[in-house]
């Protein structure tokens, strides 16, 4: 991390809900305590390790929900706990939050909705390694990442629009689901009857990378996109290369 890291449990609330989330941005996790139920997301370089035996941790890039346990350690983790549901489709009426359609060019009839997006440090790692192209990371291939996360919210039953494509310059995605459950989907074609493969989303889960990396070190994608089976919150975690 580019941060300095001396400091073990370095926190910063990010804002992305004034009522119905609370969440927080920890820094060199050592032995942190999570009392309540949360989602933690693994944003960081390193394994996060979890205090309890048999002791096993939590992968860059990945997620689970912990309760009434200690983060042993963890360079960057997001964590996220969820108040009650009621009236949490109101998280849209919250500052900073747009329909997708409002702020580019996006259908404006897709029920979509983004909350503002926060920057969570750099990150270094090999794409080919984080995309399951190769088995071990070479050091040759590190690369620096931008980190960018924000929330989205559809209600029931939405197709969230497939698209293969989400910048001039490409970055890695992967999302962790936060409330309802929803699906990631891959398609042969921009076509809803092309799906070839559906990953099941619950609160907690982050699907692995859909991405894959050309000979240049560029992400590119198959068709995919997001489905909520029920309201759904769910998290873009961003990687995004500095040249
Ligand atoms: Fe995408």
């Amino acid at each position: 991390m580019s941060t300095n890291l001396t400091e073990p449990n370095l926190i910063e609330p990010i804002n992305f809900s004034s009522k119905y989330l609370k969440t927080f941005w920890l820094k060199n996790a050592k032995d942190y305590y999570i009392e309540n139920r949360t989602i933690v997301v693994n944003l960081g370089e390193q394994k996060a390790y979890i205090g309890a035996l048999p002791e096993k941790y939590l992968l860059p890039r990945a997620s689970t929900i912990l309760k009434e346990v200690s983060l042993k350690s963890g360079d960057s983790l997001l964590l996220i706990e969820i108040y009650g549901p009621t009236n949490i489709g109101g998280i849209i009426l919250d500052a900073g939050w747009h329909q997708l359609g409002e702020i580019i060019d996006f259908p404006k009839d897709i029920p979509l909705w983004k909350s503002p997006q926060y920057d969570l440090g750099i990150v270094e790692f090999d794409p080919y390694f984080a995309t399951g192209l190769t088995e071990q990371p070479a050091q040759n291939n590190f690369t620096k990442y931008q980190v960018k996360v924000n929330l989205w919210f559809s209600p029931a039953v939405t197709n969230a629009a497939i698209h293969n494509k989400h910048a001039v310059r490409e970055f890695l995605e992967v999302h962790t689901q936060i409330y309802g459950t929803g699906r990631m989907q891959k398609f042969h074609a921009k076509d809803f009857n092309t799906l070839y493969e559906d990953v099941l989303m619950s609160p907690g889960d982050t699907h692995i990378p859909f991405a894959c990396v050309d000979e240049q070190g560029r992400f590119f994608y198959p068709w995919h996109q997001y489905y909520a089976d029920t309201d759904c919150i769910w998290m873009a975690n961003e990687f995004h290369p500095i040249s």
